[in-house]
């Protein structure tokens, strides 16, 4: 059996003699519909799978260009090709069809070769077309799914690099996360789109890669660190910043600044660069307030974790001297969400 003869060809003429011959020709090769007029075609044409129309242009009520409009319209047929028919010498006709969508037309009347050999060009073609949109589908969902590969890739690695100097500071997964996703609510707030604020979710969650470069000695000290000590640990901005750098991906080059700016202060008062106000990135302004935060809610070897509500009192408190007065408004208003977060986290 050809892989022809399944396909489904719809005979439209209001001449029953036309299509007796039209039915005397294809049978033997197709699957066969018939209509003797426009609202009978297009009827025939919702409840039946079509490969291909033959349509016949002049006939009462609705003629052959409504009904090929009718049919282009519908998300469900308009992928059907027309051949229309037309009497021999009728050059309008012909044009105003392929006009309208007709990928061809036959002439009355008929020549029975010529019939099938442009039936089988059409439905051939079809076929194809199926074949290759069935193909880029198939790669289009190849495509998806590495995309969704690499990116969770990325996301593990990002998540284990951060543990890695997170463990080292007497932190854990919980603050990674927790930061991350306050940086992500509070991204959202301040006007980043969803996309940048997913992006913000994993740079966040390197800030302080660079402690992997800080020795225990000084990292884990539980008293006071000395003026040196204290110069070495401002240095973990910088040695994230340098472990970063250089990366082609945007994701990469955000936590690169992440990195290098977290520690900044809005009055200029932070380091490593004394950056002021607007100069520090916003994503890093973002990131210095949910850091922040979280130590403060957080057990350390030399302090118990503060109340929810002191910690927010302190954010405040600090507003135009450490951090960014526009995200300490977003950010207590965020509360109840943030609130969520901590216990989500929590543990
Ligand atoms: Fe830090």
């Amino acid at each position: 059996m050809s892989i022809l003869s399944n396909r489904r060809i719809l005979l439209v003429d209001d001449t029953k003699a036309n299509i007796d011959i039209l039915v005397q020709t294809l049978k033997q090769d197709y699957k066969l519909g018939v209509a003797l007029n426009g609202p009978k075609a297009i009827e025939y044409s919702k409840s039946n799978r079509l490969d291909l129309i033959l349509l016949d242009i002049l006939m009462p009520d609705m003629d052959g260009f409504e009904v090929c409009q009718r049919i282009k319209e519908n998300p469900l047929t308009q992928s059907v090709p027309v051949i229309f028919i037309t009497a021999i010498d009728d050059p309008q006709h012909k044009r105003k069809g392929l006009e309208i969508g007709a990928v061809d037309y036959i002439t009355k009347p008929f020549d029975i070769s010529e019939v099938r050999a442009r039936v089988k060009t059409h439905l051939s073609l079809r076929i194809t077309q199926e074949e290759l949109s069935n193909r880029n589908l198939i790669l289009e969902e190849k495509i998806r799914e590495r995309t969704r590969e690499l990116k969770e890739t990325q996301v593990e690695i990002i998540k284990r690099l951060s543990l890695a100097s997170k463990y080292r500071d007497n932190g854990t997964g919980q603050n990674v996360a927790r930061i991350s996703r306050m940086a992500q609510i509070l991204g959202l707030a301040a006007g980043l789109n969803p996309e940048e604020a997913e992006t913000l979710a994993l740079s966040s969650m390197l800030h302080d890669a660079g402690k992997i470069g800080i020795a225990d000695a000084i990292l884990l000290k539980k008293g006071r660190l000395t003026a040196d000590e204290w110069r070495v640990m401002k240095g973990h901005t910088t040695i994230g910043s340098k472990l970063l750098s250089g990366s082609r991906s945007r994701l990469i080059q955000d936590a690169e600044t992440i990195a290098l700016t977290h520690h900044e202060k809005w009055d200029g008062s932070g380091y490593n660069q004394g950056l002021k106000g607007e100069e520090i990135p916003l994503i890093s302004r973002i990131v210095g307030i949910c850091d922040v935060f979280d130590a403060l809610i957080s057990d350390r070897p030399y302090k118990q974790a503060w109340p929810v509500h002191l910690a927010f009192q302190e954010i405040e408190r600090k507003s135009g001297t450490d951090f960014d007065p526009r995200l300490v408004k977003l950010f207590v208003a965020l509360e109840p969400e943030l609130i969520k977060i901590i216990k989500e986290t929590a543990g």
